[in-house]
């Protein structure tokens, strides 16, 4: 089965990559254009894998590759996702999230017309995108479900939403084989410590202060990636074309709960060294324009239509991820040492 994914080397994509291949015999090709977010220390080394550093936004080159390697399936990860870069800079938002996304759209149906029924048969587009689509909910609102309109805050969540709105518009007009899927907040080794769980273990890590946006209340519903690669390629096998999944683990937490569950297993990974306890770095600041207050996914149609749950509890995915960045500072390390990238984490070098 040969796969080609857009934004393999991102966090979410680069995690998928190594599941498939510790799953299955798949053949790769990962498309990237290598942003400060991603890279290719996080795919492990397999024969059956090829990688071309490219933008989903240049047609001639997404053309020539689509058609040169006649793909079964083809996943697009590739987005600019930190909404807090959103607000410093929305245009390149709408530039990678909407104009790339049709641009890929468009390619992959150039190709789809040229595919015989049988190839036309198995052939599927898979778009995973975010519950920030859906907008924001009251401490006691229902789940977000398929069905819950969207209702966007920030250009990052505008800009899927919007996403997600061409890819069903391809399905409709063009009956181009389409799935989305919508997934809560994501977890686990690899994610660029700008999100707010890498950056708040790498932050105790340099014993410095650990900022809390607002009051912390603000609640996110966890998923550990691996689940939701799991999900993602269940969806590929399994899910009926054209239908959109909420991918989501069940674990709703304040950001103030987490930041402090990481406290702990830091004070037993690695006490700090003038004795005290990390959560004394605990420090309210300003809040994030048009910060969400809460995102709770209801995932009972992705169990109902492929038979997929979570299964990695939040007790097990905080501590492998906590002791994954307590082993592999190298790969972090690399990937703060820019100015740019300093300056916006405030980590010392
Ligand atoms: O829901 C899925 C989405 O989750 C993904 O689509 C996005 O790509 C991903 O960035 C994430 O969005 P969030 O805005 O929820 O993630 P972030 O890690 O930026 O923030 C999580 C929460 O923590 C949010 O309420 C803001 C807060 N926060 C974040 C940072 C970076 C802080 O309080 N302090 C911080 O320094």
């Amino acid at each position: 089965m040969k796969i080609l994914v857009f934004g393999g080397s991102g966090f979410i994509g680069s995690n998928f990559i190594n599941y498939c291949f510790k799953n299955d015999n798949y053949i790769i090709l990962n498309v990237d254009s290598l942003t400060y977010a991603s890279s290719n220390n996080s795919i492990l080394k397999n024969d059956n894998y090829n990688f071309i550093k490219g933008d989903i936004c240049n047609q001639y080159l997404i053309n020539k590759i689509i058609i040169d390697f006649k793909p079964d399936f083809i996943i697009n990860f590739a987005a600019e996702s930190h909404v807090d870069r959103s607000i410093d800079n929305p245009i390149k938002f709408i530039e990678t999230n909407v104009l790339g996304v049709a641009n890929l759209l468009n390619e992959s149906l150039n190709y789809y017309r040229t595919l015989e029924l049988s190839q036309k048969n198995k052939f599927k587009f898979l778009h995973i995108s975010t519950d920030e689509v859906y907008g924001s909910l009251s401490f006691n609102e229902n789940k977000f479900s398929e069905t819950t309109p969207y209702n966007p805050s920030s250009p990052y969540s505008a800009s899927k939403a919007s996403s997600d709105h061409l890819v069903r518009a391809w399905n409709k007009t063009y009956n181009l084989p389409v799935l989305i899927t919508n997934c809560s907040n994501n977890y686990g080794p690899f994610q660029f410590p700008e999100k707010l769980i890498p950056l708040m273990i790498i932050k105790c890590f340099h014993e410095q202060k650990l900022p809390i946006y607002g009051d912390g209340k603000n609640i996110r519903d966890w998923i550990y990636v691996e689940d939701h690669c799991s999900a993602i390629l269940k969806v590929l096998k399994k899910g009926k074309v054209g239908e959109t999944y909420n991918i989501g683990s069940n674990c709703e937490k304040s950001n103030l709960d987490i930041v402090n569950e990481i406290c702990l297993i830091m004070d037993k990974f690695k006490p700090r060294k003038n004795g005290t306890k990390y959560k004394e770095l605990v420090t309210f600041v300003k809040d994030r324009p048009g910060h969400d207050l809460r995102y709770a996914i209801d995932s009972s149609k992705i169990k109902e239509h492929v038979n997929w749950e979570s299964s990695i509890s939040f007790e097990e995915g905080i501590v492998e991820t906590v002791q994954w960045y307590i082993d592999n500072v190298e790969w972090w390390s690399e990937k703060i040492n820019s100015d740019y990238n300093l300056s916006r984490l405030g980590v010392d070098k």
